[in-house]
C-alpha cells in the first residue's frame, strides 16, 4: 500500500526519483523535498540536473560541476525541526556521467583514452537516445552502494518523452547491436583491409561514403563500435543491476505533473509504464495548480461598487461613480477567468487522482506568484507537499 503523506516517504524510504515530463517542476520538487528530507534530520543527497542558474546559486552551488558538495548548514537547519540534518548536493553533468560509466567498463586505461578521444563518441555520447537517462542513473546506483546516505532524492532530466527514461537501457542496447552498427564493427575485424572484409558492394558504398565524411571518419566510427562492443557486456549488466535496485520497495518514484494538458496525458502514460514495470510508484506532484478562490457569497459588481464607494481611501481619489463600476466589472471578470482555470486544473488533478486509484498519495502545489529560487520558497512550498 503506498504511503499516505510525503513526509513518510522521506522518512521510510531511501531513494526518491521525481520523474515528469519538461518545464513541471522535478528540479524544484526534488530540491524541495531533499532539503525537507535534511531539515528533518536526514543526511540527504540531491542529484540534481540542470537547475536554474539562482536555485543552484542559493544552494551555494553555482561553481560546481559534477562533484557532491554540501550545502551550508545553517541555511538549511534555520528554523527547521531537526539541527542535525545535511543536505549534499551534486549537479549532475551527464556527458562525464557517461564517460565515467564508459571508463569502468572498458577493458583497460588505454581504451577508456581511445574511446574518450574518438571523435564519434564526443558526436553520439550526448545524443545517443537514453544515453543520458542511463547515466545518471548509473550515478545514482554508486552513490546507493556506498551506504552513505539516509535518502538520496533524484531530479531527472527533461526527456522530449518521459519514457525514454525507463527505455533508456534497451535502447542503447539496440542502438548498439543493430544491423548497420554491426556492419561497421566488421569493418575492423581481424586480417584482411578493410576494404575486402566487407565485400565488393560494401567497399563501393564505403568509398562512396568517404567521399563525403572521409576515411578518417570511418575508421573512427569502426574503432568506436568495436571498442563499444567490448563495454557493451558490462553496460548491460549494470542496466540490469540499476533497474532492479529501481524495483526494490526503499525506492520511490514520484510522479511530478502540471495540470496542463499535455502534462497530465504525459504523467498518465508514465504511471501506466511504472506500474507495467513493478516500479513502485508512490503518488503525484501535481504542480503549478490555479487554486480556487471563490468571493465571498453575494458579492456582485454592485456590491464591490458599493463598497469601493464607502471606502474612505477609495473616496479620497475622487473617481466617479462610472470609475468604480468599470473597476468592479474588471474585478469580478478577472476573477472569474481565475476561477475557469482553477476549475480546469481541478479536473485535471481529479483525472490524475483517478489513475493512481484510491489509494494514492497525491498532493497539489499551487502556482507560485514568482519562480522558486531560493531556500526560503522553496521551504514554502514544504507544507504543500508533506502534508
Ligand atoms: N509552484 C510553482 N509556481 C511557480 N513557479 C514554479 C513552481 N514550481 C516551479 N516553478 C518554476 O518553474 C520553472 C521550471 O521548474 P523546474 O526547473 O523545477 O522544472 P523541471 O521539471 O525541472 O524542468 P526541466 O524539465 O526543464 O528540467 C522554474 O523557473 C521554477 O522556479
Ligand atoms: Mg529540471
Amino acid at each position: 500500500m503506498p504511503p499516505r503523506r510525503l513526509v513518510d516517504v522521506l522518512l521510510e524510504r531511501r531513494i526518491l526519483v521525481c520523474v515528469g515530463s519538461g518545464g513541471v517542476g522535478k528540479t524544484t520538487t526534488a530540491a524541495t523535498l531533499a532539503l525537507a528530507a535534511a531539515r528533518r534530520g536526514k543526511r540527504t543527497l540531491v542529484l540534481t540536473i540542470d537547475p536554474a542558474r539562482r536555485l543552484a546559486n542559493s544552494l551555494g552551488l553555482a561553481s560546481l560541476g559534477h562533484e557532491v558538495q554540501q550545502v551550508d548548514p545553517a541555511l538549511v537547519r534555520e528554523g527547521a525541526p531537526s539541527a542535525t540534518g545535511e543536505l549534499h548536493a551534486m549537479m549532475l553533468d551527464q556527458k562525464a556521467a557517461f564517460d565515467e560509466v564508459v571508463a569502468r567498463h572498458a577493458k583497460d586505461p588505454t581504451a577508456v583514452q581511445r574511446i574518450l578521444a574518438n571523435p564519434v563518441y564526443a558526436q553520439i555520447s550526448g545524443s545517443l537516445a537514453g544515453a543520458q537517462e542511463y547515466a545518471a542513473m548509473a550515478k545514482l546506483h554508486d552513490f546507493d552502494r556506498t551506504g552513505n546516505w539516509d535518502l538520496i532524492v533524484v531530479d531527472t532530466p527533461p526527456t522530449a518523452h518521459a519514457l525514454d527514461f525507463l527505455d533508456a537501457p534497451r535502447k542503447l542496447s539496440e542502438a548498439i547491436d543493430s544491423p548497420a552498427i554491426d556492419w561497421f564493427r566488421k569493418l575492423q575485424g581481424e586480417g584482411g583491409s578493410r576494404w575486402s572484409f566487407v565485400g565488393k558492394t560494401g567497399a563501393f558504398v564505403l568509398k562512396r561514403l568517404a567521399k563525403f565524411v572521409g576515411s578518417k571518419f570511418i575508421d573512427d566510427l569502426g574503432v568506436f563500435f568495436t571498442e563499444f562492443n567490448d563495454i557493451l557486456g558490462g553496460f548491460r549488466q549494470r542496466a540490469e543491476e540499476t533497474f532492479s535496485l529501481l524495483r526494490q520497495p526503499r525506492v520511490g518514484f514520484l510522479l511530478v505533473a502540471s495540470p496542463e494538458p499535455m502534462a497530465v496525458h504525459e504523467a498518465l502514460a508514465f504511471h501506466a509504464r511504472l506500474v507495467s514495470a513493478g516500479m513502485p510508484f508512490v503518488g503525484f506532484a501535481v504542480n503549478k495548480v490555479h487554486p480556487s478562490r471563490p468571493l465571498p457569497a453575494g458579492t456582485t459588481t454592485a456590491s464591490i461598487e458599493a463598497a469601493l464607494a464607502a471606502n474612505p481611501a477609495v473616496a479620497a481619489l475622487g473617481l466617479s461613480a462610472t470609475s468604480h463600476k468599470m473597476a468592479a466589472t474588471a474585478l469580478v471578470t478577472a476573477h472569474d477567468e481565475l476561477e475557469t482555470l482553477a476549475a480546469a486544473d481541478r479536473d485535471a488533478v481529479m483525472n490524475l487522482k483517478s489513475a493512481g486509484g484510491p489509494d494514492a498519495l497525491l498532493v497539489e502545489v499551487p502556482l507560485q506568484r514568482d519562480d522558486v529560487h531560493d531556500v526560503e520558497r522553496l521551504v514554502a512550498l514544504e507544507r504543500f507537499l508533506l502534508t
